[in-house]
């Protein structure tokens, strides 16, 4: 697993991802050529033998003190191995670097796995925006993240060392006495929730596509 920050010319390989990762309501690829392009947006992805298995996005304009969490996706085969975390670590470190303060982000009331994740890593509930998600009636769940406390809790940024190979969780557990959690000890049925809500439009704050 590699981690490096996305560049224009992962588009098509992001958007193939995109796709399979959300076939209801996946952000068009002229959404996602305007992502990787902002000066506000950060965006990294995973590779493995040098193909890319996932994505993740933050948006965090400039000297503001909170960011979003815009997206995250990792290819089904590629799933319950630790790759989540290590991105949305990666997105939460770089959070952490440009000053951030809060993380938010809005998920899917029926994307069960993805919640799970964002829980784990400290993100809190502090709302709910009732059928939010149309035409599938879906709730958004609003979470924030306190950086400051997330970064005391010193989680391992994957993106610390770039110039080097970033170990993962998969990667340790691989190299180490017990086996890592393969993707048959899962059952998913994560649901995407649409970029800016029912609205379809981009982001404007919180959003976890
Ligand atoms: C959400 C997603 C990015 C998670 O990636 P992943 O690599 O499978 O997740 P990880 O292996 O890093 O697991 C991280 C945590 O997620 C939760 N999780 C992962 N798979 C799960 C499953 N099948 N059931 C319940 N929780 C699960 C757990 O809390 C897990 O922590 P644990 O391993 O300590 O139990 C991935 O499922 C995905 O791409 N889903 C489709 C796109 C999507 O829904 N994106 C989120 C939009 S808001």
């Amino acid at each position: 697993m590699t981690l490096r920050t996305a560049l224009p010319a992962d588009l098509d390989a992001i958007m193939i991802l995109e796709r399979a990762s959300f076939p209801t309501d996946a952000w068009s690829s002229a959404m996602m050529r305007e992502e990787l392009a902002s000066p506000h947006g950060w965006y990294v992805v995973d590779e493995e033998a040098g193909r890319l298995v996932g994505y993740a996005g933050l948006r965090a304009v400039k000297s503001a003190k909170d960011a979003d969490v815009q997206t995250i996706a990792i290819a089904e085969s590629a799933r319950g191995r630790g790759r989540g975390r290590t991105l949305l670590r990666a997105l939460l470190g770089e959070a952490a670097r440009r000053g951030v303060a809060e993380v938010f982000l809005e998920v899917r009331a029926d994307n069960p796995v993805a919640h799970a994740l964002y829980a784990s890593e400290g993100f809190l509930e502090i709302g709910r925006k009732p059928r939010y998600y149309q035409p599938d009636d879906v709730d958004a769940v609003v979470m924030k993240l306190d950086v400051r406390v997330w970064a005391g809790a010193r989680h391992p940024d994957p993106m610390e060392h770039r110039d080097g190979p970033i170990r993962t969780p998969e990667d340790h557990a691989l190299s180490g006495s017990q086996a890592s959690k393969g993707p048959e000890t899962r059952t998913e049925s994560d649901i995407r929730i649409g970029p800016g809500g029912s609205s379809g439009t981009m982001a404007t704050g919180g959003v976890c596509t």
